[in-house]
C-alpha cells in the first residue's frame, strides 16, 4: 500500500493472492474500493495512530497489529477478547538509509524488549491474545540472511508467549539501483526461511515486500526546461522534481536517469538532475553522465514504481504527475 496504492497495481496484487497491510484508514479503504479483484486479506499496522484509526479497523473486521503499551492500556476496551498481533523492535535497525530504518531507540516504531512482559501481562488481563508476532527492521535490505534472523528471534519470542500463531517478518527485500549492485538471491532467501522453519514449524510465516513488488514496474517521464551552467556544474532542469519523486531528496536514493531522446548517443556531459521546486534539496540525480541535453528533451527516471507517486505532493502548489497503467 505505501510503496504504490494504485488501483490497477492492488488489483493485480490482489489477483495474485496477495493481502495487503495498511497503515491508515485510507489505505484500508483502498483495498476495500478493489475488492471484486478478489477478497483480500488485509492487516492494519499503523504507527502512533489515533485510537479512532483502530476503531475504524475493527469495525471493517480487520486485524491490528499494535507496537506501543499505550493502545492496551489506556484503551483497553477496543482489544478486550480480540486477537492481535504485535510489533516488537528488535534492538537494531536496517537499510539503505537512516530514515528507513525503522529499529533501534532512535526509531519510532515497535515495542522495546524490556516492555514485553508488562504487555503480555495488560494483554492477558484484557483477554487480549497475541496472535502474531511482527518485525520491521527497515527497507532496501540486500542481505539474504536477515529475514531468518528475525524468524528465528521472533520464535523464540513467540514460544515464551505462548498464544503466537503466525511470525511477521515484515518487508525490506533490496532491489538494487546502483549499477553493478547485486540482486537479492530469492532461491537463498527461500533456502534459509526454510532452514530455520525446521526448527520451529509451528508458525505461519508472512512477509510484506513493498519496494521488491513494484519499483522496477514505474517509471516517471520528464521533461527538460532549462540547462544552466554555473562555475563548473551544469544544471539540468526538468519539470519533474522532488513532489514527483521525493526518495532522492529525503534518503539520497539513487535513481537511474536516462535521456529517452537522445537514447543512442554518447553519455558526454556530467548533469547535477533537478526539478523545479524551490528548494536547494530538489535534486533528482547528482553527477550524472548524459548525452548533451537540451530544452524539450525526455528524461526517464527508473524505478519510480515504488514511493514514486504514493509520496508524492503539491509542493509549491504544482500538479501531481499523471499516471499511466500499461498492461
Ligand atoms: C511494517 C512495514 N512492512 C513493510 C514495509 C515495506 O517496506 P519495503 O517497501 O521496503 O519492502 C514497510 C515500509 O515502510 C513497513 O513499514
Amino acid at each position: 500500500m505505501k510503496a504504490n496504492a494504485h488501483p490497477a497495481i492492488l488489483r493485480a496484487i490482489a489477483e495474485a493472492g496477495i493481502g495487503f497491510e495498511c497503515v491508515s484508514p485510507g489505505e484500508l479503504d483502498a483495498v476495500e474500493a478493489i475488492r471484486e479483484a478478489g477478497a483480500s486479506p488485509r492487516l492494519f499496522t499503523p504507527n502512533f495512530a489515533p485510537r479512532t484509526d483502530y476503531a475504524y479497523a475493527h469495525q471493517h473486521g480487520v486485524p491490528t497489529t499494535l507496537d506501543a503499551l499505550h493502545p492496551l492500556q489506556q484503551w483497553p476496551e477496543l482489544f478486550a477478547n480480540r486477537e492481535i498481533m504485535l510489533r516488537v523492535d528488535l534492538g537494531r535497525g536496517l537499510g539503505h538509509h537512516d530514515k528507513v530504518r525503522t529499529g533501534g531507540m532512535t526509531s519510532k516504531f515497535g515495542l522495546p524488549l524490556d516492555q514485553l512482559d508488562a504487555f503480555v501481562a495488560s494483554a492477558q488481563k484484557n483477554r487480549t491474545r497475541i496472535v502474531g508476532l511482527h518485525a520491521h527492521l527497515g527497507s532496501g535490505i540486500l542481505e539474504v540472511t536477515h529475514w531468518a534472523e528475525v524468524y528465528g528471534q521472533l520464535a523464540s519470542l513467540a514460544e515464551k508467549i505462548g498464544s503466537v500463531a503466525y511470525l511477521n517478518l515484515g518487508g525490506g527485500l533490496g532491489v538494487p539501483s546502483h549499477p553493478g549492485e547485486t540482486e537479492l538471491d530469492l532461491a537463498a532467501l527461500d533456502a534459509r526461511l526454510n532452514e530455520v522453519r525446521q526448527a520451529y514449524p509451528q508458525y505461519r510465516l508472512w512477509l510484506e515486500p513493498g519496494r521488491w513488488l513494484v519499483a522496477d514496474a514505474g517509471v516517471l517521464l520528464s521533461r527538460t526546461t532549462q540547462v544552466k551552467r554555473k562555475g563548473a556544474l551544469n544544471y539540468l532542469g526538468c519539470d519533474a522534481g522532488m513532489h514527483a519523486l521525493i526518495r532522492p531528496a529525503l534518503y539520497d536514493a539513487w535513481h537511474e536517469i536516462v535521456n529517452l531522446s537522445r537514447f543512442d548517443a554518447a553519455a558526454t556531459t556530467l548533469y547535477q538532475v533537478v526539478g523545479p521546486i524551490c528548494e536547494s534539496g530538489d535534486v533528482l540525480g547528482a553527477d550524472r553522465r548524459l548525452p548533451e541535453t537540451v530544452e524539450g528533451d525526455v528524461l526517464l527516471i527508473a524505478q519510480a514504481g515504488a514511493y514514486g507517486e504514493s509520496m508524492s505532493s503539491h509542493y509549491n502548489l504544482r500538479e501531481l504527475a499523471p499516471s499511466v497503467v500499461i498492461e
